[in-house]
């Protein structure tokens, strides 16, 4: 079977699905197991990838629902692509198993393909290709002929907005067009299943928001997961997120529930001049259920404390009305939610995170 990479005539083969099957033929719909559409689309488990002595995935498990949007986050090396093309079907793993709709990637690969739409990192492609003969190529592997293939490009050439590069050659267009390409191609059969490999890399401001309102618009009817470094995308565009550090998961849950986890999260942050601050101090501290300490200190004149929102009788409007009714000057009044890049340093820095090459 052909895998990932480059063959000898140098063609990537992330892209097509042209299987060579030696092995003896497995009845793929015996092999089914049984699943649940709603929660079970992508299952894997304990999905291990070692290189030699490397472990570049280390027993991850998860599951991905239809309707959810999996952000897959993870510092360079994490495992997140070697993660992905294992669910494609072009890594198979070293141990664990990966099932797409109840079709496991390694006995059922045909099956899995037949319901999964793959973007593979970077831009591999066959440069010297026109763009449109690359996408009736890519079509017709995937089974389409005559009218039902025009009408499938026609209609990701709009979803992409392809028109005005359909007679280019590959290699002459930019590669923010390469990569357009390249998702065209994952969406020709509207799979059930998108593995998005940092989808948006490469694109311009406008295309970056296009593609993401495009998943979003996908998403009610699909699995789809999404690898990026861009942590605002997550809030953006996805449901869940995903992190991946060294190989092994360290995080899985909605953007909340990891902002949670930060100890600033849901803090109300009150900046007052700093002579004002006793004063501050003093009114927060009838307020507040906790003890009131100064935080940032010193800035430009301004002194700020930080009280988590849920000590606060009243919350944010109940500080600003007492501050208000003593007299003290609010300089700055906000509730901190916290930032996800926060919560991607606090599990990926240190020895047991940081990139690989
Ligand atoms: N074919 C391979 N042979 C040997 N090692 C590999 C191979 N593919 C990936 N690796 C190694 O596996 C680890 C995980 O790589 P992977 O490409 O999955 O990371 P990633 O999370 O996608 O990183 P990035 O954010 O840079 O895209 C890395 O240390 C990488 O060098
Ligand atoms: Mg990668």
């Amino acid at each position: 079977m052909r895998r990932g990479g480059k063959d000898e005539s140098g063609l990537a083969t992330d892209f097509p699905a042209i299987t060579v099957r030696r092995e003896a033929p497995v009845d793929a719909e015996a092999t089914r197991k049984s699943f649940n559409e709603m929660s079970e689309m992508i299952v894997l488990d304990r999905l291990t990838k070692r290189f030699g002595a490397l472990t570049a995935v280390d027993a991850v498990t998860m599951r991905v629902a239809k309707g959810e949007v999996l952000g897959f986050l993870g510092p360079n090396g994490a495992g997140k692509t070697t993660t992905m093309r294992m669910i494609a079907g072009f890594f198979e793993p070293t141990s664990g198993s990966a099932a797409v709709c109840g079709f496991d990637v390694v006995h059922a690969p045909i099956e899995v393909k037949r319901r999964i739409g793959y973007l593979p990192e970077g831009a591999p492609l066959y440069g010297d290709m026109r763009c449109d003969a690359f996408l009736e190529f890519a079509a017709s592997i995937r089974g389409f002929s005559g009218a039902e293939r025009r009408r499938r490009i026609d209609r990701v050439v709009e979803m992409v907005e392809l028109g005005e590069v359909l007679a280019r050659s590959i290699e002459t267009l930019s590669k923010g067009f390469k990569r357009r390409v390249a998702l065209a191609q994952a969406l020709l059969h509207d799979p059930d299943v998108l593995i998005l490999d940092e989808p948006t890399d490469g694109l311009d401001p406008n295309q970056k928001f296009h593609v993401r309102e495009m998943i979003k618009a996908m998403a009610p009817t699909k699995a789809i997961v999404v690898s990026t470094h861009i942590l605002e995308e997550v809030e953006a565009v996805c449901t869940r997120a995903a992190i991946i550090a060294r190989g092994r998961l360290v995080a899985d849950g909605t953007a909340d529930s990891l902002l949670a986890r930060l100890p600033h999260h849901n803090h109300i942050v009150v900046g007052v001049p700093q002579a004002e601050a006793p004063q501050a101090a003093a009114l927060l501290r009838t307020l507040a259920a906790e003890d009131v300490a100064a935080a940032g200190g010193d800035v430009d004149g301004v002194a700020t404390f930080s009280i988590a929102v849920d000590a606060i009788d009243g919350g944010l409007p109940a500080v600003a009305h007492h501050l208000k009714a003593s007299g003290v000057t609010i300089e700055r009044l906000y509730l901190e939610r916290g930032r996800l890049d926060d919560v991607f340093r606090n599990l990926t820095l240190g020895a047991d995170g940081e990139a690989r090459p």
